[in-house]
């Protein structure tokens, strides 16, 4: 009888040993399962995000900086004068007008993780005062206070941005383009090589 009764214990503890086992294959593979959701939700936003800058006008390639502050005093940007940067990417160029040029500083951005990426730079850099982001479509929002404007799109988004440039900017306004053409703006510097072209509002 005791010999029943050891052997019906022993068969317990196995049987709990397997239940706890069972338990913790189900919760290390329900975790799986989560991550693997997360994942794929990150890349769904992530692919939509691109393709939406892509479709509205061009899609996320920064400017190497030595590249920015060529453009910036290919401008002649001064102290106090006001820049956009339409389609600001992660607001370097932003940054750097404000920083070294000691301009006000204006982006414009459609993809929302990169409008929330500079309002956190501008933030931690305490650059409030000099550098806005607004998130919305270049084509849509008001320019028409620029005394600058940097462009680094595709060619077939300058040939539609033409017309606004030219409606709304006032005389004596720049506009740089990196590596496209303005092809109706009357240029005041091209640089082929390094892509960089300088154009004027008469
Ligand atoms: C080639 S990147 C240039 C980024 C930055 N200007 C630079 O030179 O480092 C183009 C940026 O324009 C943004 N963009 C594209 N179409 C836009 C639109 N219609 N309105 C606002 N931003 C746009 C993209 O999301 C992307 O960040």
């Amino acid at each position: 009888m005791e010999k029943i009764l050891i052997h019906i214990k022993q068969l317990n503890i196995t049987n709990d040993y397997i239940n706890l086992n069972a338990t913790l294959v189900v919760n290390t593979l329900q975790v799986y399962h989560y991550i693997l959701i997360g994942i794929a939700v990150i890349w769904f936003i992530v692919i939509v995000s691109v393709s939406w800058s892509i479709i509205k006008g061009a899609p996320y390639s920064p400017t190497r900086m030595e590249k920015v502050h060529n453009m910036l005093k290919l401008t002649n940007l001064k102290s106090g004068e006001l820049i956009y940067d339409l389609g600001c990417g992660d607001g370097r160029i932003l940054i750097t007008a404000a920083r070294h040029f000691n301009a006000q500083a204006v982006g414009i951005e459609i993809d929302p993780f990169r409008y929330l990426w500079c309002q956190f730079l501008i933030s931690i850099l305490r650059l409030r005062k000099k550098v806005r982001v607004l998130y919305g479509n270049l084509f849509t929002l008001d320019i028409s206070e620029a005394d600058v404007v940097v462009c680094y799109l595709l060619q077939k988004t300058n040939d539609k941005l033409e017309d606004k440039l030219k409606e709304e900017l006032q005389s004596n306004s720049r506009i740089v383009s990196n590596k496209f053409l303005f092809s109706s703006l009357t240029a005041i510097h091209k640089d082929s090589d390094q892509g960089i072209y300088v154009y004027k509002i008469d």
